[in-house]
């Protein structure tokens, strides 16, 4: 994964995973999640940081909420390989069921600036509108290139939080954005 060598011009193909293909997939999804770390995402995960550890977190924390139906998650796929995801958690409190989160907006470092984030982020607010979920929220480091795109696709900035995170290559302290968009 970490070196792709895939058509440039190759279809993208998106859809939704369910979690017996995402079982048997898993370590795919870590290798995605390796290369964004590597590329320096701030995701939740810091250097050094191995393929294992990377599958580890596909395998203990999403994949449950998905085969419990918590969470969605979709996929873009080039020739197969699985090159971009994102997660919706609609498993929240009783007195929220009207809202579900946005996580792990990923595009492999190869795939980038070619819309595919884009059409993940509008393919998963179709799942929360089916889901009657009408409030999405998020939280991206303060200054990456998720925000402009958040901004662009209607969350309005809610507030933003400094020293949130480490960032992934230094012992810097970053800040985050909160965000929310009313559907
Ligand atoms: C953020 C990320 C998902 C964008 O993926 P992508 O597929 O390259 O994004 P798109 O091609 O759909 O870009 C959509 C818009 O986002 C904005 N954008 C994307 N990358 C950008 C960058 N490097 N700098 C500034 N704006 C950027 C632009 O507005 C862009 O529209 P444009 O190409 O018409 O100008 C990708 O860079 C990534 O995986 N980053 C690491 C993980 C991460 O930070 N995830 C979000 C936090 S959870």
């Amino acid at each position: 994964m970490n070196n792709m060598r895939i058509a440039s011009k190759a279809e993208i193909v998106y859809r939704q995973m369910l979690s017996n293909e995402m079982m048997q997939r898993v370590e795919a999804f870590g290798a995605l999640l390796l290369a964004c770390v590597a590329d320096g995402a701030s995701v939740g995960f810091i250097e050094p940081f191995t393929l294992n550890e990377a599958t580890a977190y596909w395998r203990r924390k999403v994949l449950p909420s998905v085969m419990e139906r918590e969470v969605v998650i979709l996929v873009a796929e080039a020739e197969g390989c699985i090159v971009g995801t994102v997660q919706l958690d609609h498993d929240t409190m009783p007195n929220q069921r009207h809202r579900a989160e946005v996580r792990k907006l990923l595009v492999h470092p190869q795939f980038r600036r070619r819309g595919i984030a884009r059409a993940l982020m509008v393919a998963i607010e179709g799942h929360a509108r089916v889901l009657e979920r009408s409030l999405l929220t998020l939280d991206t480091r303060t200054g990456d290139a998720a925000e402009p795109l958040y901004r662009d696709l209607g969350f309005e900035t809610a507030g933003i939080i400094p020293d949130y995170c480490r960032d992934t290559h230094s012992p810097r302290l970053d800040a985050t954005t909160l965000m929310y968009k009313r559907l």
